[in-house]
């Protein structure tokens, strides 16, 4: 999971290879370099750490000169993060190339070229596809990478320079992505979208084994073959403020706020005469009707908004739902019947193990839906059904309203389950409806009401060695994802547990001053989490609170409380994400750590 680019054009291609890596170090940030053609050498600048490092590395030895190159932001996979194994790699005197991916089978290839005499610089996988390509290039680059595919197995997106091919720029792909921009007079290949858009917002999708020939004609595909492909342009419907901050410090606070913006945007096309309506992405009233089991597989963040929507489909439309991480789902033999329906969520729809489980699905006859941010993504293109969230570019790694426009996807496919059941009538599926409808403008609200309680109260958890989140049904659902945020951006162990089966145990973890984040939006299970939470105090922990407006609580209950609007039960998770996005996030801040790319993680997980 690393972040490739190349540029061709009339501009110092090493400030524009730089600036589009910037929009790529969320995918990976503990290297990073550049090759840049320089009076027809092929000149290599890299650097162990963050790009700031590789651009101070070159400001002492200097920045390569030219107006061809490729350049490579790296989350490390095959060996440790150091400059020789940082990209880009050398294969030997002709090729030096890019690479995001995994070579499965590197190591034999590895060893069939040292027997034939070559030697190796790095650890790296990549090293082994430089080496072999360049071991099979005999002139003709389209033959050499047809031939080195036919050896390579794994995924991998590749931008290759070859030193006797000075004004060329080519490119392939297989599973991991890759987009070729055209802007005026230049091209460009990245990652991702946010790395050119700030010079052209026009792209074309490299599919599998096609090749990219950039070049100062323009760029031009073909298949293994050398046939030439014609290929449809895409318009990225992102600006450049989209992807860039936007006078918020991180990230991940901006991306906070964009919530109501993201939620309505995704919502309002799926609403037809005040019924969801998911027509256009091939769900209809006819699919779900006869759909007895559902399965929802995803990682992480993702998967903790298909545990908001266990709870609420399983609750409303009464059909059993399976959530599964997705890593355990592909090797668990899952017990998949023909016509049940797995949904894949992925914010990138890259992730390796959700596209394999969606893969796995498939071929055991299951109908999937997929709901994905990312367009044009593997996930999205494979899957049966799809609907995609709008939240535009997620850039902090910590995913905020990636997850809000997944949840707010769930209760649309709930609303519409439910009624497709028969287990609602339509009155009552408008009704729900139309306060889903309203909540981007609780969100907006919700966000200003607590930002300040939450960086108080967070200036608590600062010197915690561990807390716990706890609730029960959808707020059990919820504290999942708040103690993940705050685990993964400040550092601090946390766990959530399901308040009623704290006394089985993990109680006697409690001690004086331990934090405890309880989260009780539930008015039909108020009663019992109330109790949940006196067992903690009563034990010492310092709680904290979150609940509505309207609930009263006796005041030595907590010590600390955040008061958030009331709705609608079943839809508080979406008010009450916001209290515990923002506690993690200031936590983060106040601990000084780096919020928005947050050690030893990357924001699209394309390996296992
Ligand atoms: C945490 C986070 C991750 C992702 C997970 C799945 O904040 O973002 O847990 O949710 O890696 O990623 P996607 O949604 O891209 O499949």
């Amino acid at each position: 999971m690393c972040g490739i680019v190349g540029y061709v054009g009339k501009k110092d291609c090493s400030e524009v290879l730089v600036d589009a890596l910037r929009k790529l170090e969320y995918r990976g940030y503990d290297s990073a370099g550049i090759a840049v053609f320089e009076d027809g050498k092929i000149k290599v600048a890299k650097e162990k750490g963050r790009l700031d490092d590789l651009v101070e590395k070159m400001k002492r030895e200097g920045v390569p000169c030219g107006h061809i190159g490729v350049g490579h932001t790296r989350w490390a996979t095959h060996g440790v993060p150091s400059a020789t194994n940082s990209h880009p790699h050398a294969g030997g005197d002709k090729v030096t190339l890019v690479h995001n991916g995994i070579i499965e089978n590197y190591k034999e290839l590895k060893e069939q070229l040292i027997s034939l005499g070559r030697v190796f610089k790095s650890e790296t996988d990549t090293e082994v596809v430089a080496q072999l390509l360049d071991y099979n290039y005999e002139g003709d680059p389209i033959a050499a990478i047809k031939k080195t595919l036919a050896q390579v197995e794994g995924s991998f997106a590749l931008g290759i320079l070859f030193a006797d091919r000075q004004g060329e720029l080519y490119a392939v792909r297989r599973e991991s992505p890759l987009i070729v921009g055209v802007g005026e007079d230049e091209t460009f290949i990245a990652s991702d979208v946010p790395a050119i858009i700030k010079y052209t917002n026009q792209y074309y999708l490299l599919e599998h084994d096609e090749i990219a020939l950039l070049s100062e004609n323009g760029v031009s595909f073909c298949d293994l073959e050398g046939d030439k492909i014609e290929k449809e342009l895409k318009v990225a419907d992102w600006n450049q403020e989209a992807a860039e901050k936007g006078g918020y410090e991180h990230y991940m606070l901006k991306e906070i706020h964009e919530q109501p913006t993201a939620v309505k945007t995704t919502i309002t096309p799926r609403i037809s005469h005040k019924l969801p309506c998911l027509e256009e992405c091939g769900v209809t009233a006819e699919t779900l009707k006869d759909i007895n089991q559902i399965y929802i597989v995803a990682c992480g963040t993702a998967m903790h908004a298909g545990m908001v929507g266990k709870y609420v489909i399983e609750k409303l439309a009464r059909v059993p739902v399976v959530v599964d991480i997705a890593s355990e789902f592909r090797y668990r033999e899952p017990l998949i019947n023909e016509g049940d329906l797995v949904i894949i969520i992925s914010q990138s729809g890259e992730t390796a193990d959700s596209l394999a489980a969606m893969r796995l699905a498939k071929k055991m006859g299951a109908k999937t839906l997929a709901i994905v941010n990312a367009k044009g993504s593997s996930i999205a293109r494979e899957a049966d059904m799809l609907i995609y969230t709008h939240a535009g570019p997620e850039i902090a790694v910590a995913s905020t309203k990636a997850y809000m426009v997944q949840i707010s996807v769930m209760y649309l496919l709930g609303f519409l389950f439910a009624l497709a059941k028969g287990k609602i009538d339509e009155a009552e599926c408008m009704r729900l409806t139309e306060i889903l409808t309203s909540v981007p403008e609780y969100l907006e609200k919700t966000i200003n009401d607590v930002d300040k309680d939450c960086e108080d109260i967070s200036k608590h958890l600062l010197e915690a060695d561990s807390l716990l989140y706890i609730g029960r049904g959808l707020d059990y659902a919820l504290s999942m994802e708040g103690s993940l945020k705050l685990k993964e951006i400040s550092y601090i162990h946390s766990e959530a547990y399901a308040a009623g089966e704290l006394k089985h145990g993990t109680i006697s973890l409690i001690t004086e001053g331990m934090p405890v984040i309880a989260v009780a939006t539930q008015v039909s299970l108020l009663d019992k989490t109330i109790s949940n939470i006196k067992e903690v105090k009563a034990r010492g922990a310092v709680v904290i609170l979150v609940c509505d407006k309207e609930i009263q609580v006796d005041c030595d209950v907590a010590d600390y409380i955040i008061r958030i609007d009331k709705i609608e039960e079943c839809l508080m998770p979406m008010l009450a994400a916001v209290p515990l996005q923002l506690l993690a996030y200031y936590t983060s801040v106040h601990r000084g750590n780096d919020v928005d790319k947050p050690r030893n993680l990357a924001k699209s997980v394309t390996v296992e």
